[in-house]
């Protein structure tokens, strides 16, 4: 039995977590998030403000995850801890915090990528969410398609080539003149939207794609967005609010099950398993399943709670590397991008 403390600070959570387990018999025993919400008044992350916001709540936020464990810090076997991909200044106070707070204790560290993490997210809740799969993570910074073999065994099929799905979301939220963060107010919208009113193209979607060329599997949003800002240039945007979001969304959701269904069919996998903030978006994962059921594929998402950034997903993902003998060295450090580890070629 392993007991792992993990930290997350990668963008604008500060967050904390225990867990206890063996192999994929993992419960949570804690998880503490707190969301920076000043950066709303800015209509995004603000990294600078992101670091020291960290720097403050780092300990409490900690201290409050080891009591709601009922956990002492002797009683932990090792710290996780993000070091990258994220923002360098806020990944840098969860890597100082974790280390120090290691060091002093004389427990091991363990540097875990935060989209590896999301990966690790969904099974915290689906046991059955376990590999093989194929995997759709979809974050504000990233949208990656892989292919599961088992943990630690990753088979990048595609990603987006310009934005990523949520800044997609949060982009076209802005034009809409929504808040920040956009995707919640883009899906509430859209459920209003009249889905004929705006019919935009489905991006890199075309019937005569083949399985090995480039485009088969690649995402990409930024002409999406073009055309939903080209759509809104000399109509009443308040007015057409709910149908142009509507018409956004439903080419996004259906790029996104195109290309995932592929990727399922292709190798041949029973399971889907959604993560990143993204997930939370409930049509999209209506429709994930509705598309999947037709090869007989379960499709996994977390939710909300686990699907946006926080610590148990990086407990979970060093618990993995943890029993596999990984240690990460104190000189461990903070990068901005990073290749998601255990990369496999095709
Ligand atoms: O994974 P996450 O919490 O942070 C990153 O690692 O980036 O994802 C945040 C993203 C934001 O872009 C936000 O707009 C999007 O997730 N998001 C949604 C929904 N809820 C959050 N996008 C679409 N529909 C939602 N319901
Ligand atoms: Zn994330």
């Amino acid at each position: 039995m392993t007991r792992l403390l993990g930290i997350e600070t990668s963008c604008d959570e500060t967050s904390a977590a225990v867990l206890e387990g063996h192999g994929d018999d993992v419960a949570q025993r804690s998880l503490v998030i707190l969301s920076q919400d000043v950066h709303r008044v800015f209509g995004g992350v603000v990294p600078e403000i992101a670091s020291r916001a960290h720097l403050t709540s780092i300990v409490p936020v900690v201290e409050r995850a080891l009591a709601e464990a009922d956990t002492r810090l002797q009683e932990l076997d090792a710290i996780a801890v993000t070091h990258a991909p994220g923002l360098v200044g806020a990944l840098l106070v969860g890597v100082s915090f974790a280390k120090a707070l290691a060091f002093a204790n004389g427990l091991p560290v363990v540097g875990v990528h935060h989209m590896e993490g999301h990966l690790f997210a969904t099974t915290l809740e689906h046991p059955e969410a376990v590999p093989p799969f194929t995997a759709l993570l979809v974050s504000g910074g990233h949208t990656l398609l892989l292919d599961v073999e088992s943990w630690g065994r990753y088979r990048l099929l595609g990603a987006t080539r310009d934005d990523a799905a949520g800044e997609a979301f949060d982009k076209v939220a802005k034009l809409l003149r929504l808040p920040y963060p956009g995707g919640p107010h883009v899906e509430r919208l859209a459920k209003e939207g009249d889905a004929e009113r705006y019919r935009f193209a489905r991006p890199m979607v075309r019937g005569n794609q083949q399985p090995g060329e480039p485009d088969y599997y690649d995402l990409s949003f930024s002409g999406l967005k073009t055309a939903v800002l080209n759509a809104t240039r000399d109509v009443d945007v308040e007015r057409e609010r709910p149908h142009l979001a509507r018409g956004f969304q439903d080419a996004l959701i259906d790029a996104l099950v195109e290309k995932t269904f592929r990727a399922a069919r292709a190798l041949d996998r029973e399971r889907v398993v959604l993560g990143g903030g993204v997930a939370c978006n409930r049509t999209l994962v209506t429709a994930m399943r509705a598309r999947l059921a037709e090869i007989g594929a379960e499709v996994y998402a977390p939710s909300p709670r686990l699907a946006t950034d926080n610590a148990a997903m990086i407990a979970r993902a060093g618990l993995f590397h943890f029993e596999r003998g990984e240690r990460s060295p104190l000189d461990l450090n903070a990068y901005a991008t990073l290749p998601i580890p255990g990369l496999v070629t095709a």
